[in-house]
Formats: C-alpha cells, sequence, structure tokens
C-alpha cells in the first residue's frame, strides 16, 4: 500500500466535534484490512528503531494503534486512560485539547523505573494530549523519547511542542 493510498483511507469530516474543526477519521482506515496492517506495520518499524521496551497508548484511538504494535512488537501494552477508569490508586495529569480540556491517568505500576517506553496515538494535533502524556509516563520513570502517530496535523504546532519536551515525533502522514 502506498503512502497515497493510505492517506486516502483517511475520511475528513469538517465541522466535528465543533464548528471549524476538520475532523480526520481513522474509521475508514481501521475498518479496511490492508491499511489497518499497513498502518500498523510502519508503526512497529518506528517502534523497533525506537528501541522500545514498552508502548503507551492513550484513551480511546490509541489503544487501536498502540495495542496492536505492542503485540508485534512483543513488549507490554501501558494503557493511558481517561479519568475514573482504572481501579487502582494512580497518577493523574490535566491537559488542554483542541476543543476542550481533559485528564488523563496512570497505574504507576504499569512501568518498570527506567523502562523505555514510546508513545503511539491515531494523531496529533496541538499535541496536548501527546505531552500531557510523555509527563505522566515520566513522573511514574518512564524514559520517553519517542511518540508515533499515524497523523500529524502540523498546522496545529504538536510535533514542535513534543520535540521541545525531548520527546522524537514520527508520524506516516501529515
Ligand atoms: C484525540 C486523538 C488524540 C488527541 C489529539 O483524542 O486521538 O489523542 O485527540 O489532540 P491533541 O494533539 O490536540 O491533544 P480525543 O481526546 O478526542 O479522544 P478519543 O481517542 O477518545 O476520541
Ligand atoms: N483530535 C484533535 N484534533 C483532531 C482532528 N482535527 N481530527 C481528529 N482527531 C482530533
Amino acid at each position: 500500500m502506498t503512502p497515497e493510498q493510505l492517506r486516502n483511507l483517511v475520511r475528513s469530516v469538517p465541522d466535528f466535534p465543533v464548528p471549524g474543526v476538520l475532523f480526520r477519521d481513522i474509521t475508514t482506515l481501521i475498518s479496511h484490512a490492508e491499511g489497518l496492517r499497513a498502518a500498523v506495520g510502519h508503526l512497529v518499524d518506528r517502534a523497533r528503531a525506537s528501541g522500545a521496551q514498552a508502548i503507551a497508548g492513550m484513551e480511546a484511538r490509541g489503544f487501536i494503534f498502540g495495542a496492536a504494535v505492542a503485540i508485534e512488537l512483543g513488549v507490554g501494552f501501558i494503557p493511558v486512560r481517561k479519568p475514573g477508569k482504572l481501579p487502582v490508586p494512580t497518577v493523574g495529569i490535566d491537559y488542554q485539547l483542541e476543543y476542550g480540556s481533559d485528564r488523563l491517568e496512570v497505574d504507576p505500576t504499569a512501568i518498570l523505573p527506567g523502562q523505555k517506553v514510546a508513545i503511539v496515538d491515531d494523531l496529533i494535533a496541538t499535541g496536548g494530549t501527546a505531552l500531557a502524556a510523555a509527563e505522566l509516563l515520566r513522573k511514574v520513570g518512564g524514559v520517553v523519547d519517542q511518540a508515533l502517530f499515524v497523523i500529524d496535523l502540523p498546522d496545529l504546532g504538536g510535533a514542535e511542542r513534543l520535540r521541545s519536551a525531548n520527546v522524537g515525533v514520527d508520524a506516516l502522514m501529515s
């Protein structure tokens, strides 16, 4: 599958979830068997090159790609969750979205001290979610120097924000 074919599997929906946002929807990509396999395969290649010892994915869309990458790579998956979902004491962080604010929480026992954790998500926009996840994973002892996305929205500056925090950024398409 060419990069152009992969790009064509992403659906663009204007004014969702609020007016003015052009929503890049991966539903059409993940329901396409070859597209899903190609996207996961490219992410796995990059995660392997980064030397990741674990993959962290953000709820909810990050779970789809993150878990698949972790399985292919043969490492564990760390869910970075929306608030109130984990049944144990959590460490959390509040963050801003392109359209609102939210909070992420992690089970601190899911990460070994010094473990090299790569972040995987479907998309980076403002970078608020990924930056919060990186800070959170670092707070609980992870070494976070790589974040991988299917889609980067460069106009929103997220990748630059992450690089400023010493997190390398790679995306399959812009
Ligand atoms: C989306 C997307 C990223 C984040 C990117 O998730 O999956 O996690 O927004 O935006 P940012 O770079 O501006 O932070 P969302 O919070 O909409 O949740 P979902 O995965 O549950 O749909
Ligand atoms: N998350 C934040 N901004 C987004 C966008 N424009 N499309 C899809 N998911 C998003």
